[in-house]
């Protein structure tokens, strides 16, 4: 856990929150701010050709990282790549075809986990891009650097595709427990270099997505979810104890303060499925999050409620303004401006 250093002033509400609990201004930004539902992405994304180019492109990564920015009144910018940059950097196919995910080579046997080497040169253009956006950033912005945690990286690399239920993964995970540690463990250690890689070149703050942690198995969770998280946090705070860690484990439920308890993150970004009123007094870390993606293809109605909801549960508690997952394709843009403008106006 953090702790709170008077001595670094800051001017970004983001960092201040993390490492003060300042709670005078509330900072908002969103979870995959970069992306289709913006027309420039699309026509970045069309000069770009395949999607990994893209991320390992770094003019191009450092212009889709600050194209939220330039529309939107937001806290930070968060680094445009993908958590499956892991995966090919240990040796695995990734590729993204239009309309279908992610395809990676499934791992299936310990021969696949046992030839996996990790390249950390593939991630440099990643440690280029966050320099580049840390020199071009607006003093109060905090630079986001992420990676995925390594349950929701063995899932994908085991299902060897997206999915909504990941059945190869948790065979894998009741069935053959040593070969999903082994796999576990080889992610963590790639995750830590990349987490810590991404700091040296300028990131403020790392977020640790679990997007499936809510499908680990409950017996097992502490192998396949904690165990990996403590071990990335320790390891980030040995060498800077001050950048904060922020975990999002989606769909844990009643878990979340056993979550906080057992991985010694500095803060939680909550689901959809969790009430925040609930977890504010079990946690006594800053919450981020909760906001439903599909409140923002309702109406100004549901929008202005649903958010000074969200501001009412949390008001005089440490708080970040986000989603409880990412932003969807199809979101309406003005829909955004209006949540943050509802922020920005307070209750
Ligand atoms: O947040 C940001 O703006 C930074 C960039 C970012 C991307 N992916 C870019 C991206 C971040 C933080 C991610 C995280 C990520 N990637 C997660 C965790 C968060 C979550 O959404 O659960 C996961 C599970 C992935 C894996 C991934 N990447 C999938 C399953 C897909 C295909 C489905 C989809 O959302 O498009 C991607 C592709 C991807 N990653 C896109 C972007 C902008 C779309 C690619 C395109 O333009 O076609």
């Amino acid at each position: 856990m953090l702790i709170p250093s008077p001595t670094i002033p800051t001017n970004k509400p983001l960092i201040a929150v993390l490492q003060a609990k300042d709670t005078s201004r509330i900072p908002v930004w969103f979870m995959r701010q970069a992306g289709r539902y913006l027309p420039e992405y699309r026509t970045l994304r069309e000069q770009a050709g395949n999607f990994l180019d893209f991320c390992y492109t770094p003019s191009l990564a450092v212009e889709a990282t600050l194209q939220p920015l330039k529309r939107f009144d937001i806290d930070a910018a968060i680094i445009f790549s993908d958590i499956l940059v892991i995966h090919e950097a240990l040796g695995l196919k990734v590729t993204f075809e239009e309309n279908h995910g992610p395809r990676i080579t499934p791992v299936t046997k310990i021969e696949d986990v046992t030839s996996l080497v990790f390249k950390k040169e593939k991630l440099l253009p990643v440690y280029e891009a966050i320099a580049q956006v840390a020199g071009r950033l607006p003093p109060s912005v905090a630079l986001i650097g992420f990676a995925g945690a390594p349950w929701t990286l063995a899932a994908y690399g085991i299902e060897g595709k997206g999915s909504n239920d990941f059945p190869e993964a948790r065979k894998m995970a009741y069935g053959q427990p040593v070969l999903m540690e082994r796999f576990i463990q080889k992610l963590t250690d790639a995750v830590i270099h990349h987490c810590l890689a991404q700091i040296e070149a300028g990131a403020e703050i790392i977020q640790l997505f679990d997007s499936w942690a809510g499908l680990a198995p409950v017996s097992l969770w502490k192998n396949y979810i904690i165990k990996p998280i403590k071990d990335i946090v320790e390891a980030i705070h040995v060498r800077y104890p001050y950048v904060p860690v922020i975990g999002f484990p989606r769909g844990i439920g009643m878990r979340y303060p056993d979550y906080v308890r057992g991985t010694g993150v500095d803060a939680v970004s909550v689901d959809s499925y969790t009430s925040l009123a609930w977890l504010k007094n079990k946690v006594p870390l800053p919450l981020q999050g909760n906001l439903d993606p599909a409140v923002l293809f309702s109406n100004t109605y549901g929008i202005t409620s649903e958010v000074e909801r969200i501001l009412r549960e949390m008001r005089g508690a440490p708080f970040i303004f986000n989603l409880g997952h990412g932003i969807l394709p199809s979101t309406p843009i003005a829909h955004v401006a209006h949540v943050i403008e509802t922020v920005r106006k307070g209750i």
